[in-house]
């Protein structure tokens, strides 16, 4: 018999093969970097969890060594130069080598128009969502030339692909997301280094309920041709798959995974 849902994630996919793998995933407490990590580990990494959040970060490595083996969590702000580095200079004390990262963190922005908008919030909003991915890359890059692999996704947005009325400055850092992991992606595909970003359409997060909170159902319906709001878990599939073997010859893509919405 057919599933009422027609793109309800089958229990039977091929394995992804992340047996002894390891994972690093920033903003990885929360939401989408949460059922990343949660997935990668479940396929065999031992996945890093980066988050500035020390308490759930803790209590997620807790239960992903309960559960699947190996996990670690470090606490960081991907703002700053000297936490990223303390970040992979631990990955690699701890397991030796990154060979794939997940650069996630990311923060919202309250709408407002353009003229409005305040040195202090663009201030803000880059450091974490434009600047992070540039340090974490440089980093990450540096410890995968020494492997000669690596796989890195970068969550950007379906806002990194259109713009977004009175969003500018988020609209703005996740299309610098886009050009960063593109122009990056040629630079290191000949070294190894597979290079890609997803773009998510409306996904249900706590950054998500934080900004729409009851209207969400409601603009759900709305945003996308599937008329529903994407799961954490249908992104970290993506990411998943970004990561692995099995998207060997795929270097410098930005993948929406939006019900749609962009098409
Ligand atoms: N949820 C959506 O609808 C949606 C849509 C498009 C893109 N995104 C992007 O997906 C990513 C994850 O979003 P989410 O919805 O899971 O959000 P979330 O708020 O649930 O999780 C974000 C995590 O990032 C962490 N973080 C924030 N600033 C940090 C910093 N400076 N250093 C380290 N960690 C930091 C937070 O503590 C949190 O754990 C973000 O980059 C966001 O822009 C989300």
């Amino acid at each position: 018999m057919l599933s009422t849902n027609p793109f309800a994630l089958s229990d039977t996919r091929a394995p992804l093969y992340f047996s002894d793998k390891v994972a690093l995933v920033t903003g990885g407490a929360s939401g989408i970097g949460m059922a990343t990590a949660e997935l990668l580990a479940r396929e065999g990494a031992r996945v890093v969890i980066a988050d500035r959040c020390r308490d759930d970060g803790e209590e997620l490595a807790a239960r992903l060594r309960h559960e699947y083996g190996q996990a670690l969590f470090v606490e960081t702000d991907v703002g700053c130069a000297s936490s990223v580095q303390a970040l992979v200079g631990r990955t690699l004390l701890e397991y030796g080598r990154i060979d794939c990262a997940i650069n996630n963190a990311g923060l919202s922005e309250t709408p407002v128009d353009l003229i409005d908008a305040s040195g202090e919030q663009w201030e803000r909003l880059m450091a974490v969502n434009l600047r992070g991915v540039w340090l974490s890359m440089q980093h990450q890059i540096r410890a995968m030339l020494d492997a000669g692999r690596g796989a890195i996704v970068n969550v950007s947005s379906r806002t990194g692909l259109v713009g977004k009325p009175r969003l500018a400055i988020y609209t703005a850092s996740k299309h610098g997301v886009l050009g960063l992991t593109r122009s990056a992606a040629i630079d290191y595909a000949p070294h190894g280094i597979r290079i890609n970003a997803v773009c998510p359409g409306l996904i249900h997060t706590p950054f998500v309920e934080q900004k729409f909170g009851d209207g969400l159902p409601e603009l759900a319906r709305t945003m996308n041709p599937l008329g529903r709001i994407g799961r954490p878990e249908e992104v970290a599939e993506c990411i998943a798959w970004l990561c692995s073997d099995a998207a060997s010859f795929v270097v410098g893509v930005s993948l929406p995974v939006d019900g749609g919405a962009v098409a």
